[in-house]
């Protein structure tokens, strides 16, 4: 029996997220507590918590997992775990250890199904030098999977939000369209190369791309995940007290995205992103339509956005691309906080 898991979802990946405006209301009822050992706690909508252990080492502790994204089990798990493991990455630390978080039908699927998806994670979790040391599954449909993963920080040198600075050039690793893509796949509009296109994007761990940022000291960056590209980059200003603008024309596209998206294939993700972002963003007077939805596209294992020092932005670009991040581009700049906190240009 072929299993085909992408039919078996409306919504995968990171399109299955809560939208951010009823998460960021569920959240604010939740205390916080209070420690000097948490460096980073969720009020910076960080992509991880950090826990300082001593002087010297802090851990890096972050949780992922979501609905298939692609037909088959085995690069599913790929996904999923390139995904999860991308939280650490994007605080500048090194993943360690992860627990496999499952949920899977064994009535409805072949459990080859569950011994393939859980196989793609270690995979990947090897490739990205971590060890899976146990998990827990739950029987539920539709499957979902992913990883808690720890990783090792220096207390001293943890990329967050907040660390973006009036000057900095905006760099992101891998080119935008997961959700345009995995939606125009659904309604049969891509092509053979577009399917290809999207898994090698989300299956890329953001390992090179966070040996660039450590390498250089950077000190503000976060993955492009759920939220899309605006979303973040507004998390990013807000945490970081500057404005963003981004440069939509010099945004990496994956396959046919654009055209996609000019057909009317925008994921419902994408207008929650929207309507999360709208009151805090001013959009340029004529800026394309096709442009701006892309910008609020839900993407899965997306690139990491990383500010970096204006100095260093053509050394940082450079090794990028030697490392085999061809698409990485600078797409915008910080500046000090304006009227608005994100400002959507040509
Ligand atoms: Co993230
Ligand atoms: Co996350
Ligand atoms: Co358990």
């Amino acid at each position: 029996m072929k299993i085909d898991l992408f039919t078996m979802v409306d919504s995968g990946g990171c399109s299955a997220k809560i939208a951010p405006k009823q998460l960021e209301e569920i959240l604010k009822c939740l205390p916080l507590p209070d420690d000097p050992d948490i460096l980073v706690n969720i009020e910076t909508h960080d992509d991880a918590g950090v826990y300082r252990v001593n002087d010297e080492l802090a851990l890096v502790f972050t949780t992922d997992f979501f609905p298939p994204v692609c037909s088959d089990p085995y690069e599913f798990g790929q996904i999923a775990a390139a995904n999860s493991i991308s939280d650490v990455y994007a605080m500048g630390g090194k993943p360690v250890i992860a627990l496999n978080i499952m949920m899977f039908p064994a009535a409805k699927l072949p459990v080859e199904a569950y011994k393939d998806i859980l196989r793609g994670g270690a995979d990947m979790a090897s490739r990205a030098g971590v060890r899976i040391i146990g998990g827990h599954s739950i029987d539920d449909f539709p499957p979902k999977y992913g990883l808690a993963v720890v990783g090792y920080i220096h207390p001293q040198k943890i990329i967050t939000n907040a660390g973006a600075r009036s000057g900095d050039i905006l760099i992101l690793t891998k080119p935008v369209g997961t959700g345009v893509i995995l939606a125009g796949q659904r309604l049969g509009l891509t092509s053979e190369t577009d399917v290809l296109q999207v898994k090698a994007v989300m299956k890329l761990l953001n390992k090179s791309g966070a040996e660039v940022m450590n390498k250089h000291d950077v000190k503000g960056a976060t993955d492009i995940t759920g939220f899309g590209l605006a979303g973040h980059a507004l998390k990013m200003a807000r945490a970081s007290s500057v404005s963003i603008t981004l440069n939509l024309k010099s945004l990496p596209l994956i396959g046919s995205t654009y055209m996609l998206t000019d057909q009317g294939c925008i994921p419902g993700a994408a207008f929650r992103n929207l309507e999360y972002v709208e009151n805090e963003a001013h959009v340029e007077e004529n800026l394309d339509y096709n442009l701006k939805m892309i910008a609020f596209d839900a993407q899965t294992s997306g690139g990491l956005l990383m500010a970096v020092k204006p100095e260093k932005s053509d050394k940082v670009l450079s090794e990028l691309h030697e490392k085999g991040l061809d698409r990485a581009a600078i797409i915008g700049f910080v500046t000090e906080k304006m009227d608005r906190y994100l400002y959507l240009n040509r």
